[in-house]
């Protein structure tokens, strides 16, 4: 019972590189977004427009967003945590957002610098003003089992937060497990709490595999009829703000893991493997993705 094709979003780009010691030049991005989208994905989350004081890493949004300009085939959401970053992005041309909030107090406070309650109103703005100019607006959800200070989440309050966000018009809601510590156990009462709250359709998957449960939990959610998933080249990833948090799960193994249960994703695997190939080699490390290491071997 398992979705006949699922949407791969991409997020290397933005949350693989936003946690690299080493800042990537602008043209390595450019080209690593261009190598992803040729590998058939439909979906690579560009970039952010969050404070460069924040996140240095992604300070180049609005050149990013300038080289991949004719660049078609595919979607290009950025980051964007207030109206300042709402406005820069739409004046750097971008055409579809996703704000960010979380299911923890203490993750919210160290990420964005105030309360959930304070994020959601300044969310509110954003998403109506998303909303004025027709720009689709994503939300995401960190910390949805687990948080770094505040050890397990309860699904309720993630619950809480998805309502919130449907209501203020987003358009997808993407359930993040910033630090990887769940397990099918925690993820599946996480979302039977969600679905009652958001349509299916509507939800996402975001799992950082720093516990390797990553891929387990991407296939529970399938077969409780999630069909959108996040992932990250190489298993690029991490979120400056989650201290021991590890990359997002390597899109390549999921999108193996996929072709193994026959489910269409749109995305040819050896592209996709060059883009991994092209942005290590850059960084200079292994793969994350053992589909990766385990192909380039044969
Ligand atoms: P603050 O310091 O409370 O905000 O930061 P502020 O309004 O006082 O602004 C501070 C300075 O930043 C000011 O500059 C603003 O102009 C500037 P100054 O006057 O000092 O020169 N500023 C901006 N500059 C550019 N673009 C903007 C912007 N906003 C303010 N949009 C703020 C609050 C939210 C801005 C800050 O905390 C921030 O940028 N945080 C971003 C953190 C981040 O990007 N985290 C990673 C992404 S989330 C994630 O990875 C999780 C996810 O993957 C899911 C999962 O895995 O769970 C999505
Ligand atoms: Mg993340």
């Amino acid at each position: 019972n398992i979705p006949r094709y699922v949407k791969i979003v991409e997020v290397g780009p933005r949350d693989g590189l936003q946690n690299e010691k080493e800042i990537v030049p602008t043209a390595v991005k450019v080209e690593l977004i261009k190598m992803l989208v040729n590998s058939g994905l439909q979906v690579v989350e560009a970039t952010s427009f969050v404070s460069p004081k924040w996140v240095p890493q992604l300070a180049d949004a609005k050149d990013v967003i300038e080289g991949i300009k004719g660049v078609g085939g595919a979607r290009f959401p950025v980051l964007t945590p207030n109206l300042k970053g709402l406005e820069a992005a739409l004046a750097a041309g971008v055409k579809e957002v996703a704000v960010f909030s979380a299911a923890s107090e203490s993750f919210s406070r160290s990420n964005i610098n105030c309360s959930i309650e304070e994020s959601l109103a300044r969310y509110r703005e954003v998403a109506s003003a998303a909303r004025k100019v027709s720009i689709p607006i994503r939300g995401y959800i960190s910390c949805v089992v687990g948080c770094p200070m505040e050890g397990d989440v309860h699904p309720s309050k993630v619950a809480f937060v998805a309502e919130e966000l449907l209501k203020m018009g987003c358009d997808e809601i993407s359930l993040g497990d910033t630090i990887g510590v769940g397990t099918p156990g925690s993820v599946i009462p996480m979302i039977e709490a969600v679905k009652k709250v958001v349509p299916l359709e509507k939800l996402a998957v975001h799992f950082h595999d720093t516990y390797g449960q990553a891929l387990s939990n991407i296939l529970v959610s399938l077969q409780m009829g999630i069909s959108v998933v996040d992932s990250s080249v190489s298993g690029l990833g991490g979120c400056p703000y989650a201290k021991g948090a590890t990359g997002n799960v390597a899109t390549e193994d999921v999108v193996y893991m996929l072709n193994g249960l026959g489910v269409k994703t749109n995305v040819d695997l050896r592209k996709l493997i060059l883009a991994g190939d092209f942005i290590r080699k850059h960084l200079g490390r292994p793969s994350e993705s053992k589909a990766a290491t385990a192909l380039n071997k044969t």
